[in-house]
């Protein structure tokens, strides 16, 4: 090569070399959006900032009394505090950023940070869930949460990652009872009555089978839905018919407790990678360690909502034949249970062994 040409050829590499940081650093500084005040938001799933803090902002359809509201705002303060204020998290409750399935699409999309959620709105997204709710499957939530604190659990939180979130840790919802306009005690009584259920296919397959006819509707609907006769009962966990006034016109509460669905704090994954390796941990650590906080709070909550109930003159069912419901969910254990059975196996593993014994 001579001379020339080696300038040449050095000419145009240090060009190429120039144009693509040109187009580096402008696709940076075009990526970042003003808002208002001194807000300044990535564009692509990285956190929000304002000045040097980092903001993520947590979805929760609750309000802020709930048990399971109070253990989002521990897990902010302990995120805050280990972090000596660098990361904030902004609660939400009450669905101000939009009803529960919404809110799962924005996480997994990055549009929210995090929310905690049932985990019964993650089913449409990631089936394998359901072998964690399936019916009648824990004997008391000792059982369920030897199932979650196990390798089981741990590995249905990283699992989540197919949907573009990881699974922070796990939260109590107590098991689910029917309540109605009228008594429920026994199978005969549930056959066609309409009963408002989460949006959730498998939810839906759930009451079908029991007889009833499932209407899906978001949570906050479900009150108004109740007084307007717009449906005959709903199902739900006892603090939720309490926080949701549902008790203020169902009167009626079996606790057949057919379903525990354990729910679950979700972050949207580049969101959280896109932090310091130790900052990760931090936000890991802390929900961790608001799971126990929300196990304390959701059983003081417990404690006191048979009182609630029996103050306002409800009636609690007792069901006379559980058997039978237990019976007529038992095509859903063909239909799901075959790709889990697994899991199955393994939760019927860890049952007290009083139990086994029994079954
Ligand atoms: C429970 C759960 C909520 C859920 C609700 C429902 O209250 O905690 O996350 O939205 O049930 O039935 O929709």
């Amino acid at each position: 090569m001579n001379n020339i040409t080696k300038k040449i050829t050095l000419a145009a590499v240090t060009l190429t070399l120039v144009v693509n940081l040109f187009f580096l650093f402008r696709t940076k500084a075009d990526d970042k959006v003003e808002t208002p005040g001194s807000m300044q938001m990535d564009v692509i799933n990285t956190p929000m900032m304002r000045d040097d803090q980092i903001i993520l902002r947590l979805a929760n359809n609750h309000r802020p009394d709930y048990p399971t509201s109070r253990a989002c705002d521990y897990f902010a303060e302990l995120v805050e505090e280990r972090t000596d204020g660098r990361i904030k998290i902004l609660n939400y409750h009450s669905a101000q950023l939009g009803d529960e399935k919404a809110t799962v699409g924005q996480v997994m999309y990055g549009g929210i940070d995090l929310a905690r959620v049932s985990t019964a709105l993650l089913t449409d997204f990631d089936s394998e869930l359901i072998a964690l709710q399936m019916p009648y499957l824990y004997e008391d939530t000792d059982h369920m949460w030897r199932v979650l604190n196990s390798e089981i659990g741990d590995s249905f939180l990283t699992g989540m990652d197919k949907m573009g979130v990881e699974g922070l840790c796990w939260y109590d919802a107590g098991a689910r009872n029917f309540y109605a306009s009228s008594p429920i005690t026994c199978l005969e009584d549930l056959q066609g009555m309409k009963i408002r259920v989460q949006e959730s296919a498998f939810m839906v397959d759930l009451i079908s089978a029991l007889g009833a006819v499932p209407v899906e509707m978001s949570f906050a609907k479900v009150e108004m839905a109740l007084k307007q006769g717009e449906v005959d009962g709903a199902e739900n966990n006892f603090s939720s018919y309490i926080s949701t006034r549902n008790y203020l016109h169902a009167k009626y509460l079996a606790l057949d407790e057919h379903i525990r669905i354990p729910e679950v704090i979700i972050m949207n994954k580049e969101v959280l990678e896109n932090l310091d390796e130790a900052d990760q941990e931090i936000i890991r650590q802390a929900a961790k360690d608001s799971s126990k906080k929300q196990k304390e709070l959701w059983d003081e909550c417990e404690e006191q909502n048979r009182n609630i109930v029996e103050a306002a003159g409800n009636e609690i069912c007792q069901i006379s034949d559980k058997e039978a419901f237990i019976e007529r969910v038992q095509p859903l254990y063909q239909k799901y249970g075959g790709d889990y059975q697994e899991i199955l196996d393994q939760i019927e593993q860890m049952k007290s062994d009083e139990m086994k014994n029994q079954s």
